[in-house]
């Protein structure tokens, strides 16, 4: 199989791209003597994880229970389930761990860490630290924290530590503001830690992490592990943070031109939403790439190009600066084959069920992902 026999849409993952992503994070995590646990839920591949590990990272991160099933069925049974837990998922987490798994469940609530101590198992627990105040977890210097811990530890759960995500780090445009962002995230996780620890309770992990400030942290003093899950891909929205390039975008959806619309200056393509994702990601930044960013399907850049209109199976592309080209018919004829740079690999990812991997010699391979809860 080659790159010409591929049906479009598909998701194509560009292997030497993704090896580079790869190794960029270990590398630069070994350097910051932290051990790398990715973030799954990105890829949902096992091959993709595989490769992870190889390079040598510890432990995975998951987002969802199927996730946990899929990767423990795989091999992997050092697995932080970084999604507060919904008591009704207890039963399903403790039979994984009944089979083998060191599956690590988090909290940031007394009733949650109640429901735990009651379940009549000695989970695992790391209790989420609010960081940035972007989504979940409890604030450092709150009160709640250490209630929370001494709920966990004096009714027989195993505390292992706090975790933390700077989601917020998405909405930094600046090596400055990325720097401090990761700054904040380890200084107020490593902050909570040490609340625990003097208030006599155990805290052995301290768990960071999103691909911005993985990417941008200058140390992580206190810091046991740093989770990212993007990197793997990297896509427009991390361009657009400063932390990728265009050149390390592994994955892109590779189209095929179905139609012109000259007269308004549209090529149409093959791939939609359904196939792009309704993510538009780079929506608030300084270049907003509509749906994508467009390439030639051996994956030099069109820069003037981008996919700003998507209905579910059509995919519009439009020159950026609004100019009606009058060859356009020309430039891009019925069965031309286009790459697609997608805002955010994530969500571009879970609308495929295999990923076509392109190596560098020019063979492609099906990696099987999976979807779902
Ligand atoms: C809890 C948690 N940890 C780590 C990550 C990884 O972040 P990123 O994909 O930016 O690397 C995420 C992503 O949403 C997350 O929710």
């Amino acid at each position: 199989m080659t790159l010409a026999d591929l049906p479009t849409p598909c998701a194509l993952l560009d292997e030497a791209r993704l090896a580079h992503n790869i190794n960029r994070m270990q590398q630069r995590l070994n350097a910051l003597g932290v051990r790398l646990r990715p973030h799954v839920k990105t890829a949902k591949c096992i091959a993709v994880a595989q490769r992870q590990r190889a390079a040598g990272a510890c432990g995975i991160t998951v987002s969802t229970l199927k996730e946990a099933e899929q990767f423990f069925a795989a091999g992997f049974d050092d697995i932080l389930y970084a999604v507060c837990i919904a008591p009704p998922k207890l039963a399903a987490a403790r039979a994984l761990r009944e089979r083998g798994c060191r599956l690590v469940v988090v909290v940031d609530s007394v009733a949650a860490a109640a429901a735990i101590t009651g379940s009549g198992h000695a989970f695992e627990v790391l209790i989420e630290i609010d960081s940035d105040g972007h989504r979940a977890g409890v604030l450092p210097e709150s009160a709640l924290l250490l209630d929370i811990g001494r709920t966990l530890h004096e009714g027989g759960a195993l505390l292992r530590g706090v975790m933390t995500h700077a989601g917020a780090s998405y909405e930094c445009r600046t090596p400055e503001a990325l720097q401090a962002m990761a700054e904040q995230e380890r200084s107020r996780c490593v902050r909570a830690a040490d609340r625990l620890r003097a208030a006599g309770l155990p805290c052995p992990v301290v768990s960071v992490g999103s691909t911005p400030t993985a990417l941008s942290a200058v140390h992580l003093q206190g810091v046991t592990e740093v989770r990212a899950g993007v990197y793997v891909f990297q896509d427009l929205v991390m361009a657009g943070v400063g932390v990728a390039s265009r050149d390390e975008m592994a994955l892109s959806v590779l189209a095929t031109v179905i139609g012109h619309q000259e007269d308004k200056g549209w090529v149409l393509v093959d791939a939609g939403w359904m196939a792009m994702s309704r993510d538009r990601g780079t929506h608030d930044h300084a270049v907003d790439w509509g749906y994508g960013a467009v390439c030639r399907e051996d994956g030099t850049p069109l820069g003037d190009y981008l996919m700003s209109g998507a209905n579910q199976e059509h995919g519009i592309v439009t020159r950026r600066d609004g100019v009606v080209a009058a060859d356009l018919a020309t430039q891009f004829p019925i069965g031309t084959r286009l790459r697609i740079l997608p805002n955010h690999a994530c969500a571009t990812a879970a609308q495929f069920s295999q990923y076509e991997v392109l190596a560098i010699d020019g063979s492609v391979q099906a990696w099987p992902r999976f979807n779902g809860w």
